[in-house]
């Protein structure tokens, strides 16, 4: 019988688990950019903020997925909107297609609707990802979202993509709107 899959979660990591997981993300987050130092710098000032929630996937003993989640509290058009921020999704290149990524969508999901988000947001490469991710609910924002950088700069993004969580009315909101879609801090 095929071992089951193991999810744990972090508010924190010890330095030991730290150095696993970016071990774990050199190795197995194969994007284009990777290696790439205009990217290094780009990750520093998009992507700085530490996540409230590290979810690992283990099968047995050993480290097959890694994901992060982050509260994001925002105003949209006069109403607070919290959104679940689903980051840095990596599956070990020997474990894909195995229900590794499905298990760390769904956990992070579940974690969403407990904290009472009523949205889920995640950047990703649309084209690609994109039919992944629509089979939990996900679909393209459709127009540009913005973010606050490291520097305090604000930026803008096209590949911003959202799910219901707790409400429809404001997912459906969102989703009408044709403004910028601004998310906070960090680009989640
Ligand atoms: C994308 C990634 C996380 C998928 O992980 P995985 O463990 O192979 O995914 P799963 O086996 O759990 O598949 C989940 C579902 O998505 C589908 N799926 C997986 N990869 C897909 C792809 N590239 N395109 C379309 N659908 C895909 C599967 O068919 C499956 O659907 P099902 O459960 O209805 O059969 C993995 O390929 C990866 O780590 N890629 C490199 C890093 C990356 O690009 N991360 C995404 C950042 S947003």
């Amino acid at each position: 019988m095929p071992e089951k899959i193991q999810i744990q979660t972090f508010s924190e990591l010890s330095p030991e688990l730290e150095i696993v997981r970016k071990n774990f993300g050199d190795r197995n987050f194969d994007i284009e950019e990777a290696g790439d130092p205009d990217w290094a710098e780009e990750i520093k000032e998009w992507f700085w903020k530490d996540p409230d929630t590290y979810v690992l996937a283990y099968l047995g003993d050993e480290l097959v997925g890694v994901a992060t989640f982050f509260k994001k509290e925002v105003e949209f058009q006069g109403e607070k909107l919290k959104i679940a921020g689903l980051g840095g999704l990596t599956v070990a290149k020997e474990h894909r297609g195995e229900g590794v990524g499905r298990k760390l969508i769904e956990e992070r999901l579940k974690i969403a609707q407990e904290w009472g988000a009523d949205i889920a947001f995640l950047n990703t490469d649309i084209d690609k990802l994109g039919g992944m991710f629509a089979k939990f609910g996900f679909q393209p924002l459709g127009r540009n979202y913005s973010f606050v950088g490291k520097s305090g700069q604000v930026h803008e993004d096209d590949s911003g993509m959202i799910a219901p969580i707790n409400s429809r009315d404001k997912f459906a909101k969102v989703l009408q709107s044709v403004e910028v879609f601004f998310i906070g801090e960090s680009n989640v």
